[in-house]
């Protein structure tokens, strides 16, 4: 049975969508695919606001999450984390053999400058970070963060974007990172599998100067290709083409339209969650994009099998939480009136389940 995804990634696909993917194939090496990747990356300019490079992967977005500790960080890394995907990118970071000074948060807290500023350690050549921490709902203050880094650094700035892109205004320009990472399965509303990085000419630079940088996820080798608008490998072009649909679409709603709506899903979820259970996010930091709810002795179990009897899916908590919490997804194309019915249902259950 098809279910209605209330997730946190892959999130609900809408049929026009699906649709614009189901075109015939076509062979990446020549005029007709470079066209077709150049008016993404342009229409990638818009929707994100900048200019910088822009580089496609077949890969998740975990792909160029490794991609840039790989290509950009000879041997020292610190790893900002206050959830499971902070601690993600500092794990990717010791399994590629750097070194990781491990900068850890409360979990449910927002990191702050504080947190960094004048604690970078010695060598420290990239700093990490999540801007929306999925696996407890916590937006971090992404500019303040930087500001930090920046005070007393010259590290480059490699930002995860994974579930904020398309749904936050991060204010690239102003905040100018050296690298954003994101997937075609969150905001953007596609099925998953491509994966996107924003680089800038610092990291080019120093990427440069890195041995052994690989060779899938080299960003050095995405530049040489994607200067002549062409991928690395064979390219997702079912995915490409569903994303050039999709940035039109996000371009016609309007970019600051879609972040109100946005807003105002998170707002709907926050206000249920507050009446009935409890928010897991500090206050003020809180995602618009994930709401992670307490359950509060609630058996997810059972309300999640309940939900999905009448045609509703949604997330469980995750990783250390996992016991304590759930999830709930209002990103990319989803509307209050989606959300809305979806809080009118979890309503009816949890009536059901007393
Ligand atoms: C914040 C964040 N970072 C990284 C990832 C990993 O992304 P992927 O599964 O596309 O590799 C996720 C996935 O949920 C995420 O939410």
């Amino acid at each position: 049975m098809s279910r209605r995804l209330f997730t946190v990634g892959p999130v609900e696909v809408f049929p026009d969508t699906l649709d614009s993917m189901n075109r015939g194939m076509m062979v990446h090496r020549g005029k007709e695919y470079q066209d077709l990747q150049h008016g993404v990356v342009e229409k990638l300019h818009k929707v994100l606001d900048m200019d910088m490079d822009i580089f496609l992967a077949p890969a998740s977005a975990s792909g160029f999450l490794e991609g840039c500790v790989r290509s950009a960080v000879q041997s020292k890394l610190a790893g900002l984390s206050n959830g499971s995907f902070g601690d993600r990118w500092q794990l990717i970071g010791t399994e590629n053999g750097k070194q990781v000074q491990k900068i850890n948060v409360e979990w449910g807290k927002a990191l702050r400058k504080d947190h960094v500023a004048g604690k970078l350690e010695e060598g420290v050549e990239a700093v990490t970070m999540i801007s929306n921490e999925s696996s407890t709902g916590v937006l971090n203050p992404i500019a303040e963060i930087v500001e930090g880094v920046r005070e007393q650094s010259d590290a480059l700035i490699m930002v995860d974007g994974v579930t904020s892109v398309g749904s936050v205004d991060l204010r690239l320009r102003q905040l100018d990172p050296d690298a954003l990472v994101f997937g075609s399965q969150k905001a953007l509303a596609l099925p998953p599998g491509l994966a996107v990085v924003c680089v800038s000419p610092r990291l080019m630079e120093k990427a440069a100067k890195v041995q052994n940088r690989g060779y899938y996820l080299d960003l050095m080798q995405y530049k040489k290709m994607a200067d002549k608008d062409l991928p690395l490998t064979t390219p997702p072009v079912s995915l490409i083409y569903g994303l050039d649909y999709q940035l039109d679409k996000i371009l016609r709603e309007g970019v600051r339209n879609r972040f109100a709506r946005h807003q105002r899903m998170a707002d709907m979820v926050r206000g249920w969650a507050e009446k009935r259970l409890g928010l897991y996010a500090e206050e003020g930091f809180r995602s618009n994009t994930i709401t992670v709810i307490k359950l509060l002795g609630m058996d997810f179990k059972d309300f999640d099998r309940r939900l999905r009897q009448k045609g509703f899916e949604i997330s469980p908590g995750y990783g250390k939480v996992k016991e304590e919490t759930f999830r709930i997804g209002h990103m990319g194309d989803l509307t209050e009136k989606d959300v809305k019915d979806l809080l009118d249902v979890m309503d009816e259950v949890r009536e059901e389940m007393k």
